[in-house]
């Protein structure tokens, strides 16, 4: 890979509010494997924070341990300065919200009814009055379905209310799943992989909607293995490998870190680092070209 696939946008400096997330020591092992080890990251009001790593590093697992689905082996969790019971539904309901890697919609609802989800979380009706169906709940569903459909609106599928969320093209189902999740207000949202299976386009109106979703005031934390989309997004990335830091800094610092291209494409031997050396000056040689490569760093899977 040449070091040009990896040259950034830089975003200005910038400064954040309070700490939303902090999180020190997480450890989670299962049986004899540690897939996090003693990982510490905190995010600020305002921040986004980049988590990148190999296949296999650990990045969906400390999401897990973050959002109360894994209860951490060791360590703890504090969200805007508690630490909250390992119970999703008390982490959303607390700020915290999530998109998942392998998206989980309701495929036979519609799109509005999928973000409307996202709301329940914020009504108070209960069992019985959502059974009697009274005034109070009929308020909070003509509530519920407006809001919704402002968050459809906002990630740009507004026109798809009414359509099954199955029949969505792919980009679409995940930008649903980033609006089931603002729907719930939350002031932290955690992406798994948002801009997977995106064309290029999709990929850069994902990033200009990650940036309006910081405008309004979140804070945002996002795993990708799109290292052009990583470092022209966030403020500050951190790369874990087998489960541990290796590296937490501005997107040039790790850029520019040689153990975060190792990590991912391997030490190279001294055949290899012969034929680098040697593309190298040929790239000095040639005027500079596009990159030819998406910027992924993963290997495809589906
Ligand atoms: N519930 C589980 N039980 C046992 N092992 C698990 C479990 N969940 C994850 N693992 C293991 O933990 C390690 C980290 O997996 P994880 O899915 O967190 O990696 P990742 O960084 O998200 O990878 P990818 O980029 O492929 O999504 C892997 O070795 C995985 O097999
Ligand atoms: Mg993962």
């Amino acid at each position: 890979m040449s070091t040009q696939t990896l040259q950034p946008t830089a975003p200005a400096p910038r400064t954040f509010g309070a700490p939303v997330l902090e999180a020190s020591g997480v450890v989670m092992r299962f049986g004899g494997l540690t897939a996090v080890n003693d990982v510490n990251l905190t995010v600020r009001e305002g921040e986004i924070m980049g988590l990148i790593g190999p296949n296999g590093a650990g990045k969906t697992t400390f999401f897990n341990c973050l959002t109360g689905m894994y209860k951490p082996t060791e360590g703890e969790v504090k969200f805007l300065g508690t630490v909250l019971p390992p119970k999703p539904r008390s982490v959303v309901k607390a700020g915290m919200a999530r998109t998942f890697q392998n998206i989980r919609l309701f495929g036979n609802m519609t799109a509005l009814e999928n973000v409307m989800v996202g709301r329940y979380c914020r009504t108070n009706a209960m069992a019985l009055t959502s059974i009697i169906r009274g005034p109070k709940y009929r308020r909070e569903e003509a509530e519920s379905r407006r809001i919704a459909q402002e968050w459809l609106d906002f990630v740009g599928l507004g026109h798809t209310s009414e359509h099954l969320a199955r029949n969505l093209p792919y980009g679409d189902q995940r930008r649903l799943e980033i609006a089931r999740a603002l729907a719930t207000d939350p002031r932290l949202i955690l992406l798994d992989e948002p801009t997977a299976g995106m064309n290029p386009k999709e990929t850069e109106q994902a990033k200009d909607l990650i940036f309006r979703i910081r405008d309004k005031g979140l804070a945002v934390v996002v795993i990708e293995h799109d290292m052009r989309f990583i470092f022209s997004l966030c403020d500050r990335v951190h790369c874990l490998v087998r489960g541990e830091t290796l590296i937490e800094g501005s997107p040039q610092e790790v850029q520019s870190d040689h153990r975060v291209i190792e990590a991912y494409i391997g030490q190279p031997d001294e055949d290899e680092e012969e034929m680098v050396a040697e593309a190298h000056a040929q790239d000095e040689a040639a005027p500079s070209t596009p990159a030819a490569t998406d910027g992924r760093m993963k290997e495809d899977r589906a």
